[in-house]
């Protein structure tokens, strides 16, 4: 570490802390301002994980996940109050029946849950202990990775060439890398029991998928008799894109391009905290006709009594009435154009200006987030993978300008070898910056992309990090501790 590094980032010359809007569209929050040090001081005792950093303290932008983050509207408001809290079948239950028949197309059996991990946890447990399997995807996010493996599963991310060429102006980087999947089929068919596509690709930068590749995973997969899934989260904003990218969706509407996705599939996984708008609610579907149900089907039964155990009866599945009436409010709400089309433009815009600076960020951005690539923004410095300089840059960002990011890199998607006592290194090496949706303005990503352009310029003054607790437990990057080393 550079000497008084640590006095310059905390200095005055940070003193310009900015603030958001102390008002979100449905609700007043004044909040008190914090200063650098006072930061510094908490962030400390968290052992500089921002996971466990007090939310109130972060003054700027909170920018450390899109989901169950979103700006409910009034409508959805007005749901909660008017919601039904019998005891099974309330009457938003049959609302969001109808609304997932309207959004995804008829024929999935669904299976309600508290949050997304939940549905997925579900879904692999009926699997559980079948080591040799294998599900591969374009990239499972850390949840559904642990759930794999926790269930004694294999996971395994096929991600497509261009993600790793960020200067590619590719707009699907997101895709399943379609030559990788036919080598592991013709390997071992019988051991892959379903393909998972995520859409968008959280951990392949927040990049989308197009049709075209989700049609071609689509026949592959049955012609090895093997079931698709989504890991939809982001479905509306992935069908956005293919509308706005993909030669021949221009004129038909995000609705009918969403439906044609879920046409392709025998069932998919969902957190409604992302495209539900919703603060809450995960989903499990499997298509009643479809090619899952005639190779498992003892699995709806079964799914139905560990439904039961886990979360509660079928018809509210670990949620409130409330919850489940503005989860059906969200999900009809979420495929309006005018809605998307701000949405996605929000956060390019917040992409280009990161680039535009000189950030090396993943263009064009996403849907929900931008990604920084963070090997490129320490490359010119004496900064080693396992010194973590996206935890160091996240930590710095919260410290002396009070937003809030995520390292979703070597630190959260890397592994300790207990064995060779050596750091074994993910593929792709980010910093996100989640925009929640319906909830900050323009000037209020300005203010986080002219901050990181000023921790960038002082990047060799970032501390290096050391870990002190959790380097080898399994998603570390939530209990870890560190230390300026
Ligand atoms: N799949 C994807 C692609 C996700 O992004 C998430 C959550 C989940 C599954 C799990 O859903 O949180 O409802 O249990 N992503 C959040 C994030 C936590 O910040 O990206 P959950």
């Amino acid at each position: 570490m550079k000497e008084n590094s640590l006095e310059r980032l905390v200095s005055s010359r940070y003193g310009k802390v900015y603030k958001t809007r102390p008002y979100f569209n449905h609700s007043v929050e004044f909040k008190k301002q914090f200063t650098a040090l006072e930061r510094m001081e908490k962030l400390q005792n968290a052992g500089f994980n921002v996971f466990n950093f007090p939310a109130e303290m972060v003054t700027g932008c909170d920018l450390l996940s899109d989901s169950g983050t979103t700006t409910l509207s009034n409508e959805q408001w007005a749901a909660i109050h008017l919601g039904d809290e019998a005891y099974a079948s309330n009457k938003g239950y049959f609302l969001f029946i109808d609304q997932c028949e309207k959004t995804f197309g008829e024929g999935f059996s669904v299976f309600l849950f508290h949050q997304g991990r939940a549905a997925e946890n579900a879904l692999f447990n009926q699997f559980k202990g079948k080591q040799t399997w294998v599900i591969p995807s374009n990239g499972h996010f850390d949840t559904t990775r642990a759930n794999i493996e926790a269930n004694k599963l294999q996971a395994l991310d096929l991600f497509s060439d261009s993600l790793k060429v960020p200067s590619s102006e590719d707009c699907f980087k997101g895709n399943i890398n379609i030559g990788k999947l036919k080598k592991l089929f013709k390997q071992s068919a019988k051991n892959v029991p379903l393909v998972f596509l995520t859409i968008t690709n959280n951990t392949g930068g927040g990049q989308p998928v197009s049709m075209e590749n989700i049609k071609d995973a689509a026949r592959l997969s049955k012609a090895f008799n093997t079931p698709l899934f989504f890991d939809a989260c982001r479905f509306a904003e992935n069908a956005y894109f293919i509308k706005n990218y993909e030669q021949g969706y221009k004129n038909k509407s995000v609705g009918g391009i969403v439906r044609e996705m879920f046409s392709a599939v025998d069932g998919f996984t969902i957190s409604f905290k992302k495209d539900g708008l919703s603060n809450m609610g995960g989903g499990l579907f499997i298509r009643k006709e479809g090619l899952f149900t005639k190779k498992f089907p003892q699995i709806t039964d079964q799914l139905l009594d560990y439904q039961i155990l886990t979360e509660g009866h079928p018809t509210y599945g670990g949620m409130s009435g409330r919850d489940i009436a503005a989860l059906s409010i969200g999900l009809g709400k979420v495929t309006d154009e005018d809605y998307l089309s701000h949405r996605v433009k929000q956060v390019q815009d917040f992409g280009k200006t990161m680039k535009n600076f000189g950030l090396p960020a993943l263009t064009p951005a996403g849907g929900h987030a931008v990604y920084l690539d963070m090997d490129k923004f320490f490359k010119d410095t004496d900064f080693q993978p396992e010194n973590f300089g996206g935890i160091s840059f996240t930590a710095f960002l919260l410290v002396t300008f009070g937003h809030r990011v995520c390292e979703l890199g070597n630190f959260a998607f890397g592994k300790f070898d207990r064995n060779t006592q050596t750091e074994i290194l993910p593929e792709v090496n980010y910093v996100r910056f989640a925009v929640p949706r319906l909830r900050y303005e323009k000037q209020d990503l300005d203010a986080v992309a002219q901050a990181s352009r000023a921790l960038y310029q002082d990047r060799v003054y970032l501390p290096k990090m050391r870990v002190v607790y959790g380097r080898d437990l399994p998603l570390r990057h939530f209990k870890a501790r560190f230390e300026i080393n």
